[in-house]
């Protein structure tokens, strides 16, 4: 997948993965790394789906309704691109942690939802519930900082309880930050998960 990796200059602290929202590229959330672990490695992807010409990280049919067929597969194939690109570039597979704006955070909820071992941790600004109706893995260990806000038209605060609540069960520490605004990621969100980042990995 198209990305950017830059060595960090501490090698034992998480690598964050970032990944971007709808319309967005590999280098948007730069930024976000380094506000929030300016010493880590980072793995920047850019999604491999297109969606009248803008990146995404899987299909969907209507804003909110996701291609589920799409999203397992593309999901798929991020976890295997994140196993190679640990031995292209050398970092720690087992120490990654996720940074995910809007469909970003989506795929990286569908790797909570899928697998055990994806990440150590994750930071989803306006996530959605991924998909429904499937067993979650045992993600006891695995903290995730859930950003989101009261007016976000597109994740309602109804669906950021539903994913709290989806993730806690299968055994994930959740704190849920909320801000006034709509689906924007505001700097106040972003400073609250550098916060959560220093307390909880
Ligand atoms: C999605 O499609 O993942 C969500 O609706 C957010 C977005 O608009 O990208």
């Amino acid at each position: 997948m198209k990305h950017i990796f830059q060595k960090g200059t501490d090698i034992t602290a998480p690598v964050l993965v970032l990944f971007h929202g709808t319309g967005g590229t590999e280098r948007d959330l730069l930024p976000l790394a380094q506000a929030i672990s300016p010493t880590s490695s980072v793995l920047s992807v850019r999604g491999n789906v297109l969606e009248n010409g803008m990146p995404r990280f899987f299909r969907r049919l209507a804003e909110g309704i996701f291609d589920e067929e799409d999203l397992i597969f593309r999901t798929k194939e991020l976890y295997d691109f994140l196993d190679q690109a640990a031995v292209e570039h050398g970092f720690d597979r087992q120490n990654l942690v996720a940074i995910g704006y809007s469909n970003g955070a989506n795929i990286a909820g569908s790797l909570l939802f899928h697998y055990q071992d994806a990440l150590r941790g994750a930071i989803l600004h306006h996530p959605m519930v991924p998909l429904r109706g499937i067993q979650l893995p045992d993600l006891s260990g695995i903290p995730v900082f859930i950003g989101a806000g009261r007016n976000d038209p597109i994740c309602s605060p109804q669906e950021t309880e539903e994913l709290q609540k989806l993730l806690s069960e299968a055994g994930s520490t959740v704190a849920v930050h909320w801000e006034q605004a709509g689906h924007q990621l505001t700097r106040s969100e972003v400073e609250a998960a550098g916060t959560w980042f220093k307390t909880n990995l």
